[in-house]
């Protein structure tokens, strides 16, 4: 068996951290009886530099053709910030339509976590589903002076919006604005996805973040929304609350939360909040879920300050090629990933810079491959 895999390893520390996780993945593979064939993509700064080009749709097409899509991360200081995050990123999410973004952030054997409210022992296990379509995402807005021109016209899996919206300010005023949008499609299936997701967990209720009291008109829509998904899910509850509030919470008492359910911006900022709980962004895997191609990448960016010092971690991402070996199918090999994971934090003499360690990224990957392929 042989699947098709593309990758894009991109920009800063993403080459380093997934060149890690394809040698781990192959590693499985061969104890497993699979192959990888990867088809890696040069998409990211150095690319459209060189060419003016960020992600061609004959691009889309290729990765559209493989089975998954292993993402490093995007964003160089030499380019500016938002036109690659956006049109490649962001693309991607929006083409294949993966509103469903998994976030999990668990504890991990012998990483120390910043904070006090924890005794030793007890265990961190979130899981933010975030939704990842819709909300200030869109892509829409715009700025002006005197004139605010706000062109619409973008396409989600299910819907189109096209139109133009024009607001006239006091003359010589300059302004800027972004749209925000969600439809009661977009809230009810990510909802949905929520409240699956936390009864596989065995939990009955979910954390809604919101912000209905400053926004009420798109995130009174999102509750509103929530509460009349949760109606056809009986037997479990919701608890919503202002992200404001969540995020005051969840450092205080992160064992009182389990899933949370975001809209695509909070769920951003509560990922990377989950990640410093956990002991680092670079141990925080994530899936993007759509009803096709679905493509797996760390919580983290391309941490310019970092690439090329090996002090990048690269358990993020190897932890998110376990994600996308499960949704091959490859249940055992996922599983023994994450085990090999588990064990190195467990036994290995040296660990990661970001974990106190002094191990280079390729360092700790090679250790990691080798107890997958010795299935420890
Ligand atoms: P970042 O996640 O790149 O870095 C935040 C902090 O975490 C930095 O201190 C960095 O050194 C550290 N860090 C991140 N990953 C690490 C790892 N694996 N090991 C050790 N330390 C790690 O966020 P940022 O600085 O806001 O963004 C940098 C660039 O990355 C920007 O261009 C941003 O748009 C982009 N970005 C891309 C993605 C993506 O492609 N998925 C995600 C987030 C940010
Ligand atoms: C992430 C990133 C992206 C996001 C950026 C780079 C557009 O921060 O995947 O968490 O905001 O979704
Ligand atoms: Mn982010």
């Amino acid at each position: 068996m042989e699947y098709d895999i593309a990758v894009i390893p991109g920009d800063g520390i993403g080459p380093e951290v997934t060149g890690q996780a394809l040698k781990v993945m192959e590693a499985a593979g061969r104890r497993f009886g699979f192959g990888l064939r990867c088809n890696v993509l040069p998409y990211g700064a150095n690319h459209y530099l060189a060419t003016g080009e960020i992600l061609p749709a004959s691009a889309l097409a290729e990765i559209g053709s493989a089975k998954a899509l292993l993402l490093g991360a995007v964003g160089d200081p030499r380019v500016p910030m938002g036109p690659l995050e956006q049109e490649l990123l962001l693309a991607v999410r929006f083409h294949f339509d993966l509103y469903l973004n998994l976030r999990p952030a668990r504890s991990l054997p012998r990483v120390r976590i910043p904070l006090k409210s924890l005794e030793p022992g007890q265990k961190i296990d979130l899981l933010v589903v975030r939704e990842n379509t819709e909300d200030f995402y869109m892509g829409l807005g715009g700025r002006g002076t005197g004139d605010l021109r706000l062109p619409v016209k973008c396409r989600r899996g299910n819907y189109d919006l096209a139109g133009d919206i024009n607001v006239k300010l006091t003359p010589g005023t300059e302004a800027a604005a972004a749209l925000g949008v969600m439809t009661a499609p977009g809230v009810a299936r990510i909802t949905k996805k929520a409240f699956e997701l936390a009864a596989k967990r065995g939990e009955k209720n979910i954390h809604v973040a919101g912000k209905a009291n400053a926004v009420p008109s798109l995130y009174g829509f999102w509750d509103e929304k929530v509460a009349l998904e949760a109606k056809k899910h009986p037997g479990m509850t919701f608890t919503p609350m202002n992200i404001d509030n969540l995020c005051y919470q969840l450092p205080r008492a992160p064992l009182d939360f389990g899933v949370i359910l975001c809209p695509n911006l909070f769920g951003d900022i509560v990922s990377d909040l989950a990640s410093a709980l956990i002991g680092g962004l670079g141990l925080s895997p994530s899936a993007n879920i759509g009803d096709g191609l679905c493509m797996f990448e760390p919580v983290h960016g391309s941490a310019p300050t970092i690439a090329g010092t090996g002090r990048a971690n690269p358990l993020a991402a190897i932890l998110s090629g376990a994600l996308l070996l499960e949704n091959l199918g490859e249940t055992e090999a996922a599983q023994a990933v994450d085990a090999a994971v588990t064990g190195y934090l467990t036994h290995s003499p040296s660990l990661p810079y970001e974990i106190g360690g002094s191990s280079p990224a390729g360092q700790v990957g090679q250790t990691i491959t080798g107890m997958v392929e010795a299935g420890e």
